[in-house]
């Protein structure tokens, strides 16, 4: 019975580019798709009634509840169609003997390129200078950013995105030393990055970007204790996962002038708010409030992975992890338990 194909399928959080690129994948004509907006947590987990399996992507919530649920539904397949999995309780998971897979790497160069984006965005304030030409204040005070070329780059996390990250600012001539505790010193050498500990990179870094999945080692990477053993005036860039940093340690950083920005597309709080149009209503979360209006700081709304290539990508995986349900033969590194 587990091993029957995969047939319908209760797709949540659906945005319109999922819905259009998920189609035209390659296989797409033999599910029997049902896509919901909203997002699959314990409360909503009913939408899940006679599927066989169930897609969901960084903000929907599988607790132990919610899976004990979905196996009570008939639910089979957990189809992630993100790289990180921090949102379900992969043990509880395995318990129930429900399949989990996921999309290992749609586009590090798309999570890499935006991540240099945000970061050249925030340095030479582009941000600030677009919306000011447009009001026709052609004024250049306090728009003054720094050049790249030889200024340090920590890089926290050297996978496949940190990887990629560290090449192109070699490419700006930076000098990058990385973190890792799996470190990959072939690649270091041939791209004349150097490993260091944690806090050598923190002390050295003018600009630190992390690149690392978030695990219970590195929830609040980025607290008070690290951002005090930073230089003064580092910018600190996450496209990875908004956990990684206290978002209060960070304000007061900020504030105190020990951080010299923040470039993020990950908010520790996001869930509710990245993704959704909000701009009719009140925000209710205070420190977003607080970081959004901070001149050195610039935020976007987890969109790291928006390209083409990605989309198509995570399609034609997740698409091909629903097939292959049942048989033997799942793509390297996409089953979760
Ligand atoms: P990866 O699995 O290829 O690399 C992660 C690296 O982090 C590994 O080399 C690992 O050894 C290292 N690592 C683990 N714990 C560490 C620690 N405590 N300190 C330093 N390094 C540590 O992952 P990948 O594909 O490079 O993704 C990185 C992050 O980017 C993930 O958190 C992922 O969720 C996020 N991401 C964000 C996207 C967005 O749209 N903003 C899209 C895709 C991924």
């Amino acid at each position: 019975m587990a091993n029957r194909p995969i047939q319908r399928l209760a797709f949540f959080d659906t945005k319109p580019y999922d819905r259009q690129f998920m189609k035209e994948a390659e296989g797409a004509d033999s599910l029997d798709w049902t896509f919901h907006e909203f997002r699959l947590t314990s409360d909503t987990m009913g939408a899940a009634q006679d599927a066989d399996a169930v897609c969901i992507f960084v903000n929907d919530r599988l607790d132990q509840a919610c899976l004990e649920g979905l196996v009570s539904l008939g639910v089979r397949h957990v189809a992630l169609r993100c790289a990180g999995f921090n949102n379900v309780d992969l043990a509880a998971a395995a318990d129930l003997g429900l399949v989990v897979t996921r999309v290992p790497a749609y586009s590090p160069h798309a999570v890499a390129e935006h991540t240099v984006a945000l970061l050249l965005t925030l340095n030479r304030r582009i941000h600030r200078a677009y919306n000011r030409v447009r009001e026709q204040n052609f004024s250049l005070n306090g728009l003054v950013g720094y050049d790249l070329n030889g200024k340090t780059c920590g890089i926290i996390g050297t996978g496949k995105i940190g990887r990629l990250t560290a090449e192109i600012f070699r490419g700006f001539r930076m000098r990058v030393m990385a973190y890792d505790p799996y470190p990959d010193v072939a690649w270091a050498t041939g791209n004349g990055v150097t490993y260091h500990d944690f806090d050598a990179v923190l002390a050295e870094s003018d600009v630190l970007s992390l690149h690392v999945p978030l695990t219970p080692e590195t929830h609040h990477l980025i607290d008070q204790d690290s951002i005090n053993k930073l230089k003064r005036g580092t910018v600190v860039v996450n496209t990875s996962r908004g956990k990684l940093i206290d978002t209060a340690a960070v304000i007061s950083g900020l504030k105190r002038g020990q951080l010299g920005g923040l470039a993020i597309d990950v908010y520790e709080e996001e869930e509710g708010v990245f993704f959704e149009d909000l701009s009719g209503e009140v925000l209710q979360d205070d420190e977003l409030s607080r970081l959004m209006v901070f001149p050195n700081v610039l935020i976007t709304s987890h969109q790291a992975f928006l390209t083409r290539e990605a989309l198509a990508e995570i399609a034609r995986v997740t698409v091909g992890n629903l097939l292959r349900h049942g048989r033997d033969d799942f793509l390297p590194d996409t089953v979760l338990g």
